[in-house]
C-alpha cells in the first residue's frame, strides 16, 4: 500500500500490541464511587483501542483482562468482574465479527463457569475465519503457568521416547506456549503508572519495546495509542547487535 505524503509509515507499525489495562480501580476512587465502577469504564477504554488498531491495520492486539493473581481480590470484586466479562461477550462478539476481527482467549479456563467457559469457546469459532485484527483476551493468564504448562508438555514427550532432552530448543518451547502462531509482541503499553510486568507475556516480551502511561485505563484513548506508537517509531531495536550493524542492514 502506497503512503499519502504526511502520511506514517505504516509499514514500520509494530505487528503485535500488547496492553496491560491498569488503573480502573484508581480512576473509580479519584471520582469517589466504589473501585468496581472503574471496570465498565475500563470497557469502554477497551473498545476505543480495538477500533484504533483495527482501523490501523495492527495484526495483533492482546489485552490483559484478569491475571491468574486477580482471584486474590475481594470475592465482590471478582465476580462484578466475571458478570462484565460475560456481558461484554454477549454484547460485543457479534460486532467484533461484523468488523472481520479474530478472537482469541488466552489463560486456563477451567476456573471460569461452565457459561463463560461456553462463551469464550462460541466466540472464538464464530470469529476464528475472520482476517482482520486478531484480538487476544488473556484471562486467567500469568507468565509463569503459561511457561509451567509447556514444560510439562515437554516433558510428557520426552518421557515418553519421543523425544530426547537435548532435543529441546528454543523454538520448541515458544511452540508449546500460548499463541506460539501469532509474531511477539513488538510494544508494551501499560497504563495506570506501575511500571511492572506483572507476569504477563514473560516468554514473549524477551525483545518488546516498553511504553509506560500514567494515564488511568479509563481515559486511555486513541490518541495515547497513537503516542505509543510514535515513540515506538523512534526506537532503534538491536536484538544484541551494535547501532552501526542495524544502520548498515537496514540500508
Ligand atoms: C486493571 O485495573 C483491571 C484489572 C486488573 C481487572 P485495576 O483494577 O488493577 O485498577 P487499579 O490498579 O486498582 O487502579
Ligand atoms: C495486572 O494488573 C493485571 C491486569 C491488568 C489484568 P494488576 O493491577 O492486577 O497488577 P499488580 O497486581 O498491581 O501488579
Ligand atoms: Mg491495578
Amino acid at each position: 500500500m502506497q503512503n499519502e505524503p504526511g502520511d506514517k509509515d505504516k509499514s514500520r507499525y509494530p505487528r503485535h500490541i500488547a496492553i496491560i489495562m491498569d488503573g480502573n480501580g484508581r480512576w473509580a476512587q479519584q471520582r469517589h464511587l466504589p473501585r468496581i465502577m472503574g471496570h465498565p469504564a475500563g470497557v469502554k477504554a477497551v473498545k476505543r483501542v480495538v477500533q484504533f488498531c483495527a482501523e490501523q491495520e495492527i495484526q495483533v492486539l492482546t489485552l490483559f483482562a484478569f491475571s491468574s493473581e486477580n482471584w486474590r481480590r475481594p470475592k465482590d470484586e471478582v465476580s462484578k468482574l466475571m458478570s462484565l466479562f460475560m456481558m461484554t461477550m454477549q454484547k460485543e462478539v457479534n460486532r467484533l465479527d461484523k468488523n472481520n476481527i479474530r478472537l482469541r482467549f488466552i489463560g486456563e479456563r477451567a476456573d471460569f463457569s461452565e457459561k463463560i467457559q461456553q462463551k469464550m469457546a462460541d466466540s472464538e469459532q464464530q470469529t476464528e475465519n475472520n482476517t482482520g485484527l486478531t484480538l487476544v483476551i488473556a484471562a486467567n493468564y500469568g507468565g509463569h503457568r503459561d511457561i509451567t504448562l509447556a514444560m510439562q508438555v515437554i516433558a510428557q514427550r520426552v518421557k515418553e521416547g519421543i523425544i530426547q532432552p537435548e532435543d529441546i530448543d528454543e523454538s520448541m518451547i515458544a511452540n508449546a506456549l500460548s499463541i506460539p502462531d501469532l509474531p511477539d509482541p513488538d510494544l508494551f503499553i501499560r497504563s495506570g503508572g506501575e511500571e511492572r510486568v506483572s507476569n504477563f507475556l514473560l516468554w514473549q516480551l524477551a525483545y518488546t519495546e516498553f511504553y509506560f502511561t500514567s494515564e488511568l485505563w479509563p481515559d486511555f484513548k486513541a490518541e495515547t495509542m497513537q503516542a505509543a506508537i510514535d515513540d515506538f517509531l523512534t526506537r532503534e531495536r538491536r536484538f544484541g547487535r551494535t547501532s552501526e550493524q542495524v544502520q548498515n542492514l537496514s540500508s
